[in-house]
């Protein structure tokens, strides 16, 4: 690694994000059933149709993977709660064992001197809900708010920040219309719906945390931006229309309190019934906004398809195991970009950004070279926007282990720390001893 801490603000946070379903094995300690579990087993959903029934067994091995980020001096842990073990039926009464388990878990982290960075929702909806339509329900808000407030009560003393939902786009776009997260619908009045209910749900907590004397409170977004494959009118109008439904979706209401003008197009015929008075709920303040940041896509018009009418277009950049390019000045770009015409000067952190590789252990030992240099990248990146006025206060790297890759199952390999999942063996590769190696070197 190029840098050292010596060369981020003196407070900047380091860390590395994992989330519920991902690694925790969903099999154990009473957890509820969830529809990622269903959506498995459809027909072509998920590569060889896996599940996160055992994952990387995080569960009964929390202690050894937070050992790991210790040994790697990491200032903090991004995990998630899951909803379905916290509350298997969505509503009602708690799971005691798993109320105890995120009680051991943020112990543990502050045992070791990590901050415990709590998100909420990371997609692994109690199939109670999703069977009365999940994110397309109206009365999800109400939901989420108690799901959070149960969580509070529990954890609330310890942990140092909340953040609401990861990143509401999967959770309705790329679910809803897209069709390749659970539920799987391809649906625009769903997605257009989903699309609201997340947005009323994150404010929903987001008071009835602050009510209770939270803070450190916020919400993780994703960005793709689009850039047009070609200079024509077509193509940049592509270019726009795709931004508006993904980068700018879920900003432009959080700091402006209405929804990006092209996105009405497609959207507004499908929102509930009185979405306009509900802005005011969605912007209650929050004390921080996550960004997560992979890759940038490059489009054109696809006047054939349906609304927004965007097909992709292969880049010329080298390319992860998730064919995404690695292009580290979108970090810049994107930071500079929500400082300047959205967030202002809430702090920024990235929640998430890595690789996917694949990595494989010879001699107990896992050259991801190409990882160090990714994250090294999008560090340069941030710095430079750091310089550049994005107030950026933190920095977490996707994912501390391999993981449950969602539609890919256990295929793509985004972690520090390779999983045998034969054995469940950790092994940390070589980007976390260069990461180690910088955060710990002497300054
Ligand atoms: C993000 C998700 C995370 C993981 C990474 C690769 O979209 O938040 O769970 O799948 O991508």
């Amino acid at each position: 690694m190029k840098f050292t801490r010596a060369d981020f603000p003196a407070k900047f946070v380091f860390g590395a994000a994992t989330s519920a379903y991902q690694i925790e094995g969903h099999s154990f300690g009473r957890a509820g059933s969830t529809h990622w579990d269903t959506f498995a087993t459809g027909p072509g959903n998920v590569v060889r149709a896996e599940n996160g029934a055992i994952a990387c067994d995080h569960y009964h091995r929390w202690e050894d993977d937070l050992d790991l980020l210790k040994a790697a001096g990491f200032d903090s842990y991004r995990f998630s709660t899951s909803w379905a073990r916290i509350l298997p039926d969505g509503v009602g009464t708690p799971n005691e064992a798993g109320l105890d388990f995120y009680d051991r878990l943020v112990d543990g982290c502050l045992e070791r001197g990590l901050r415990p960075a709590l998100t909420l929702y990371h997609w692994e909806l109690p199939s109670a809900l999703a069977d009365q339509g999940g994110w397309v329900n109206a009365d999800i808000p109400n939901w989420f708010a108690e799901f959070a407030q149960v969580v509070a009560k529990r954890l609330g003393d310890r942990v140092w920040s909340i953040g609401t939902i990861n990143e509401p786009w999967c959770v309705s776009i790329l679910s809803h219309l897209m069709g390749h997260h659970a539920p799987g619908l391809r649906d625009l009045r769903a997605a257009a719906r989903a699309t609201h209910h997340v947005l009323k749900s994150h404010g929903r907590a987001v008071a009835a945390l602050r009510a209770m004397g939270q803070d450190n409170l916020g919400i993780s977004c994703n960005f793709e931006p689009a850039q047009p494959a070609t200079d024509t009118p077509e193509n940049i109008a592509a270019a726009a229309r795709a931004n508006a439904i993904y980068s700018d979706l879920f900003v432009t209401p959080l700091f402006h309190g209405h929804y990006p003008k092209l996105a009405m197009e497609g959207l507004g015929p499908h929102l509930p019934d009185g979405w306009e008075n509900d802005f005011d709920e969605i912007r209650t303040p929050i004390d921080w906004l996550g960004v997560q940041y992979y890759t940038r896509a490059i489009v054109a018009d696809a006047p054939d398809v349906p609304w927004p009418s965007v097909a992709p277009v292969e880049g010329p950049l080298p390319k992860t195991q998730m064919d995404w390019e690695i292009y580290p000045d979108g970090l810049y770009d994107l930071l500079t970009w929500l400082a300047r015409e959205h967030s202002g000067a809430l702090p920024l952190y990235v929640t998430e950004n890595g690789m996917a590789n694949d990595d494989e252990v010879l001699n107990r030992a896992v050259n991801d070279h190409v990882r160090a240099d990714y994250i090294d990248a999008h560090l340069a990146a941030a710095r430079r926007a750091i310089a550049d006025g994005a107030p950026l206060a933190g920095y977490f790297a996707w994912s501390l282990l391999d993981n449950y890759e969602w539609a890919f199952g256990y295929e793509k390999r985004f972690g520090l720390v390779h999983v045998d999942f034969e054995t469940l063996q950790r092994t940390p590769k070589a980007s976390y001893h260069a990461l180690a190696a910088a955060l710990t070197a002497e300054t």
